[in-house]
C-alpha cells in the first residue's frame, strides 16, 4: 500500500511535528510527511522541518482578508504537494467552516486534555482549576466545531498534588509524542473508520485506543 501523505500545520514549536517526522523515518511507517505549514514564518518547528529535509511553506493568516481565503490558500499548497490527509500539530488558526469540509474525515487534531473537557485555551489551567485527578491528551477529527469531533484515541495522566500548568504539560505533551504517531499509523493503515459520529480502528481492540501513563 502507498504511504499516506501527510501535511502538518504548525504555528510555533512544533514538538509533535518533530514526533511525527521521527516516527515517519521508520521503513515500515506507512506515512511520510511531505510538507509542513506554518501560518507564522518565524515557527521554530519551520527550521527543524526543513533539517530533516521535508519541503515548508508559509501562508501568513496577515495576508487574507478573511478566514476561508486563507484556508483555501493553504488547502492549494498542501495539495500542490501532494497531501492527501492533514494534520493540526499546534496550528493556532481558527478554521472557516470551509476546510474541515473539505478535508473531511482526512484532517485531525491534537488536543492537551481529555475532551469534551477543557476546551480552548490554557487547558492545564483549567484542568488544574476544576481539581480533576486525570487529564491526558486527545486526537480527534476536526469538524466545524471547536476541539469538537469524533474522538480517535486518548492518553491519560495523572494530575498530581502540587502540580503547575508546567509540569502538567510537560506530562501531556510526552504523551502526545506516543500518540499522534501511533494515530497517524493507524490512518496510513487505512484502518480508521467513522459511523454515527463514533471512530473505529479496524484490528485495534477498543482499549489500545486509550493509553495511560502513571508518571512516578
Ligand atoms: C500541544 O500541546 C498540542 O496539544 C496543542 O498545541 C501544542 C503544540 O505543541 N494543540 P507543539 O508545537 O507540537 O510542541
Amino acid at each position: 500500500m502507498a504511504k499516506l501523505k501527510v501535511g502538518v500545520l504548525i504555528s510555533g514549536r512544533g514538538s509533535n511535528m518533530a514526533a511525527l517526522i521521527e516516527a515517519a523515518k521508520a521503513s515500515d511507517y506507512p506515512a511520510e510527511i511531505v510538507c509542513v505549514l506554518s501560518n507564522v514564518a518565524s515557527a521554530p518547528g519551520l527550521q527543524m522541518a526543513a533539517k530533516a529535509g521535508i519541503a515548508t511553506e508559509v501562508v501568513s493568516h496577515r495576508d487574507f482578508a478573511d478566514r476561508e481565503s486563507f484556508d483555501r490558500t493553504v488547502s492549494a499548497t498542501l495539495e500542490k504537494h501532494g497531501v492527501e490527509f492533514v494534520v493540526l500539530a499546534g496550528f493556532m488558526r481558527i478554521l472557516s467552516a470551509w476546510f474541515p469540509q473539505h478535508w473531511a474525515g482526512r484532517l485531525i487534531n491534537i488536543h492537551p486534555s481529555l475532551l469534551p473537557a477543557f476546551k480552548g485555551l490554557h487547558v492545564q489551567r483549567q484542568a488544574l482549576d476544576a481539581g480533576v485527578r486525570l487529564s491526558g491528551c486527545t486526537v480527534h477529527l476536526v469538524t466545524g466545531e471547536l476541539d469538537g469531533g469524533p474522538i480517535v484515541a486518548q492518553a491519560a495522566v495523572p494530575v498530581l498534588r502540587g502540580d503547575t500548568e508546567e509540569a502538567l504539560s510537560a506530562r501531556i505533551l510526552r504523551q502526545e509524542h506516543r500518540l499522534y504517531p501511533l494515530v497517524v499509523r493507524w490512518f496510513g493503515e487505512r484502518r480508521v473508520t467513522v459511523s454515527g459520529g463514533k471512530v473505529e480502528v479496524t484490528g485495534v481492540p477498543p482499549d489500545a485506543t486509550l493509553l495511560f501513563s502513571p508518571d512516578p
